[in-house]
C-alpha cells in the first residue's frame, strides 16, 4: 500500500511530544482572585504564581524540559573550574549557531551587562530595532545613548508588514551622519523583536545592515533570545527559504552577526541560563575579565553544570523545524481564534505571545492611566489568567526629562510557554479574553502610588480609578 506523501495537507500544528509527567494548578474562585489582584497592588509580576490557573505571563524559563533535558540534568559535573558540561554547551554554540566562543552567563541580562560594558564608551549611541527593557538599560548604564532605528511600521499594531523586526537603514545613516560611525560601537540587533509583538527580521534586511556596518566598521551585536522563531518564520514568508531548515536559516543569521547575547530561558528551552558568544578573541579575552567579576568563572558564569548541560541538549532541540511548527502554530491557534472575535491585537500574530491592543480595547481609557496595565489585572480577575503589562509601564522615563516615554504601543501581552500548555488552555483564554471585552465599560483605569527607580514595571503599585 502507498500514500500520498504530502502529508501535511490534513495537519494541523499538533505537537511533536507527548505529556509524561503534569503539574497541579490551582482553581480559584472570583473572591480569591479579587483579594490576590488588590493585595499585589494590580501588578501581575507581584501576585504569587499559587494563584494563578494559566501563567502568560512570559516565556521566559517557564517552558518544559525534555526527558532528554531533565536526564542530561542528571550528568551535571559540578567542578569549579573546567566542567565537562561547559564543553557540550560550547560545542552546542559552535554546532548550531557558529559564533566561535562562548561566555555562559545566569541569564540574558547577565551577557548584556557584560557586552555593555565591553563595548560601550560613555557618549557612545547604540542604535537598536526597538528596545528591550534590560537590554536598553545596560547599554545606558554603560554610558551609551539608545536609539530606535526600527522602520515605522514595528510602532503600528495594525500594519501586516512581514517583518516588521526590520531595520530602517535611513535611521541608521542618519545617525551615522550626525555623530560620526566612530561614536557607534554596534548595532543592537534582536531577533525577534520582543517589545513590537515578538516581530522577525528577514535575513535581506539583516544582509543590508551588515553591508551598510561593515563599510562604516560598526559591529552587529546580536539579541538571539528567539532566533529559531525568527528562522521560522524567515522559513515560511521570504522568498528563497522554503526549502531551508530551521537549524540552516539559524546559523545563516548568526553568520551575520559579530556576535550575540543570549537568553537560554526563551528559545532554548531551559529554567535558567544564558550565554555571550562573539568570533572576536579580544572581545572574549575582555569578556572573560569581567564574568569573573560578575557572574562567576568563565566556564561556568553563575551557572551550576547541570544548567549548561540541560542547555546544550535544548539549543539543539529548540532548532528542529517540527518543534518550531508547533510551537508558533499554537500561538497563531490562540491568535487567529481571538481575531475571529474581532479582538483587536498585534498583526501579523507574532512568535512568542499575542499581545491585545489595548488603547484600541479600552478607547476611554487615556494612556496616563495605564490601560495595559489595568487590561492584564482585568484578565486576571475574570480567569486567574496572568498577562503582562508592555506598554506605557514598561516604557519607564526618559532619563533627560524625567518625563514618561509615551509609547506608541500599549499593550498586554500573553506570553505562551514552550510544550506547557494544550490548545484547551487556549481555548479557555479566548472565552476570558471574550468576557472581559464585553465588560469592557467598567474598567477605569489606574493611578499609579509606587514607582521604582530601575525597570519599574516589575514592581510598581497601582490603585483602580473605578
Ligand atoms: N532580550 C530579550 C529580547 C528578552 O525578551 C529578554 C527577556 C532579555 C533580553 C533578557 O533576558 O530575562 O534572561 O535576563 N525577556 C523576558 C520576557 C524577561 O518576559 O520577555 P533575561
Amino acid at each position: 500500500m502507498e500514500l500520498d506523501v504530502n502529508t501535511f495537507r490534513h495537519r494541523s500544528w499538533a505537537e511533536p511530544w507527548k505529556v509524561k509527567m503534569v503539574e497541579h494548578v490551582k482553581m480559584t474562585t472570583y473572591e480569591e482572585r479579587k483579594k490576590a489582584i488588590v493585595d499585589a497592588g494590580y501588578n501581575t509580576f507581584l501576585l504569587r504564581s499559587r494563584d494563578v490557573y494559566i501563567d502568560l505571563l512570559t516565556d521566559s524559563g517557564t517552558s518544559a524540559m525534555s526527558d532528554r533535558q531533565w536526564a542530561g540534568m542528571m550528568m551535571g559535573d559540578e567542578a569549579y573550574a573546567g566542567s565537562e558540561n561547559f564543553y557540550h554547551l560550547e560545542e552546542a554554540v559552535q554546532k548550531y549557531y557558529g559564533y566561535k566562543y562562548v561566555v555562559p552567563t545566569h541569564q540574558g541580562r547577565g551577557a548584556e551587562n557584560i557586552i555593555s560594558k565591553v563595548l560601550i564608551k560613555p557618549g557612545d549611541i547604540v542604535p537598536g530595532n526597538m528596545y528591550f527593557t534590560t537590554t536598553r538599560l545596560h547599554q545606558e548604564l554603560a554610558g551609551g545613548e539608545f536609539h530606535d532605528i526600527v522602520i515605522d511600521e514595528a510602532h503600528d499594531p495594525e500594519s501586516e508588514h512581514p517583518f516588521k523586526g526590520n531595520i530602517d537603514l535611513n535611521k541608521l545613516e542618519a545617525l551615522v551622519k550626525k555623530y560620526g560611525a566612530e561614536k557607534i560601537p554596534y548595532v543592537s540587533m534582536a531577533t525577534t523583536v520582543n517589545m513590537a509583538g515578538g516581530q522577525p527580521i528577514s535575513m535581506a534586511n539583516l544582509r543590508e545592515l551588515r553591508a551598510y556596518t561593515q563599510k562604516h566598521g560598526i559591529l552587529i551585536i546580536h539579541d538571539m533570545t528567539r532566533v529559531a522563531e525568527n528562522a521560522w518564520f524567515i522559513k515560511v514568508r521570504e522568498d528563497g527559504y522554503q526549502d531551508k531548515s530551521v537549524a540552516e536559516i539559524v546559523k545563516e543569521i548568526c553568520s551575520l552577526t559579530d556576535g550575540a547575547t543570549m537568553s537560554a530561558k526563551k528559545d532554548a528551552l531551559v529554567n535558567i541560563g544564558g550565554f555571550l558568544a562573539m568570533n572576536d578573541h579580544g572581545i572574549y579575552e575582555e569578556a572573560c575579565n569581567l564574568v569573573v567579576v560578575y557572574e562567576g568563572l568563565h566556564t561556568y558564569g553563575g551557572l551550576a553544570g547541570r544548567d549548561m548541560e540541560a542547555m546544550a541538549i535544548g539549543i539543539g532541540e529548540s532548532v528542529q523545524d517540527d518543534h518550531i511548527r508547533a510551537r508558533i502554530g499554537q500561538v497563531e491557534y490562540l491568535g487567529n481564534r481571538l481575531l475571529a472575535h474581532e479582538i483587536p491585537i498585534v498583526k501579523p500574530i507574532g512568535s512568542h505571545g499575542i499581545f491585545l491592543n489595548a488603547k484600541k480595547f479600552l478607547p476611554s481609557v487615556p494612556q496616563i492611566n495605564f490601560p495595559a496595565q489595568a487590561l492584564a489585572a482585568a484578565i486576571y480577575l475574570d480567569s486567574g489568567i496572568r498577562s503582562m503589562e508592555r506598554g506605557i509601564v514598561s516604557a519607564g522615563r526618559d532619563k533627560a526629562t524625567g518625563d514618561h516615554y509615551y509609547p506608541k504601543l500599549e499593550l498586554v501581552r500573553l506570553t505562551i510557554p514552550r510544550r506547557v500548555y494544550t490548545q484547551a488552555h487556549m481555548d479557555v483564554v479566548v472565552e476570558s479574553i471574550l468576557e472581559v471585552y464585553d465588560q469592557r465599560n467598567r474598567i477605569k483605569g489606574f493611578k499609579m502610588v509606587y514607582e521604582p527607580k530601575y525597570l519599574r514595571f516589575f514592581q510598581a503599585r497601582f490603585e483602580s480609578l473605578g
